[in-house]
């Protein structure tokens, strides 16, 4: 999608993000999970593409020492200036080129990337450039968690897929979500079209999926290997019918 940048996904969805995602995953289990996982004492943890807090501000709230990154300054803003924000070191910037500037901790014990967010870098280079970035920064006992979709099997030599669904129905509101998926690319992307009375906002996304094993070759190239998988944040067990994987890596 031309002129789509690392910010732009936040800054269209920025003032429904709320609204629209509060309950999209388990974030009390999360919280829970990262928490254990922080150590006692516990240790720095750092949330790629934080959003407006949905995890890092109830993380924060746990007492952990929280950075949250983000590339969109709208969901930045949001997050700012939410109650206890002020515990929670909120960053903007490009998780594919990893820098908290001055001040952050040089290891953590915990990077959070929840909620598919490791697909919201386009390409698998950037995902490579991350992964790596997460590797320099985590502590020599400290863990890499990915929660993600798990992709349907096949895709090569498979034709894109159209499609238009409606997201929202009310009385002045409606959003569609048109979308296309390239099997072969391993993207989607899209528009939620939202249409009201006054007028047509338009939120765009791309999203560039990985299977489980894909993601573990590319923490592998980093030099971090898998720990743990379920198939959710209260360990589930993961099976190849989970729709969804919470992976933990390593240092190898
Ligand atoms: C699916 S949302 C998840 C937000 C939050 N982690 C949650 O679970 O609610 C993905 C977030 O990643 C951010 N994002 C997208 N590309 C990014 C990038 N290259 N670097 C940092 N953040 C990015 C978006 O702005 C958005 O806030």
């Amino acid at each position: 999608m031309e002129g789509y940048e690392p910010g732009t996904y936040g800054d269209r969805l920025a003032d429904v993000y709320d609204g629209w995602y509060s309950d999209v995953t388990d974030a009390e289990a999360t919280v829970e999970r990262v928490t254990a996982l922080a150590g006692d004492p516990p240790g720095p943890v750092l949330e790629l593409g934080a959003g407006s807090g949905r995890l890092a501000l109830p993380l924060a709230a746990r007492g952990l020492e929280v950075w949250a990154l983000d590339a969109s300054a709208a969901m930045v803003e949001r997050l700012r200036a939410k109650p206890g924000a002020a515990a929670v070191h909120a960053v903007v910037g490009n998780m594919a080129e990893l820098d908290l500037g001055s001040g952050a901790p040089e290891r953590f014990a915990v990077v959070l990337c929840a909620y598919n967010t490791l697909f919201n870098l386009t390409d698998t280079d950037a995902q490579r450039r991350c992964l790596a970035g997460v590797a320099d920064v985590l502590a020599p006992e400290g863990r890499l968690v990915v929660e993600a979709f798990v992709p349907p099997p096949g895709g090569e030599g498979e034709a894109a897929v159209s499609a238009v669904e409606p997201r929202h129905i009310g009385l002045d509101e409606v959003v569609l979500t048109v979308s296309r998926i390239d099997p072969g690319a391993r993207t989607v992307t899209g528009q939620h079209v939202q249409i009201r009375e006054d007028g047509i906002r338009l939120r765009p996304f791309v999203l560039h999926y990985a299977g489980p094993d894909q993601i573990d070759a590319l923490a592998a190239e980093a030099g971090l290997v898998l720990v743990e998988r379920h198939a959710g944040w209260r360990g589930q067990p993961y099976s190849l019918s989970s729709d969804v994987h919470v992976s933990s890596y390593a240092r190898a």
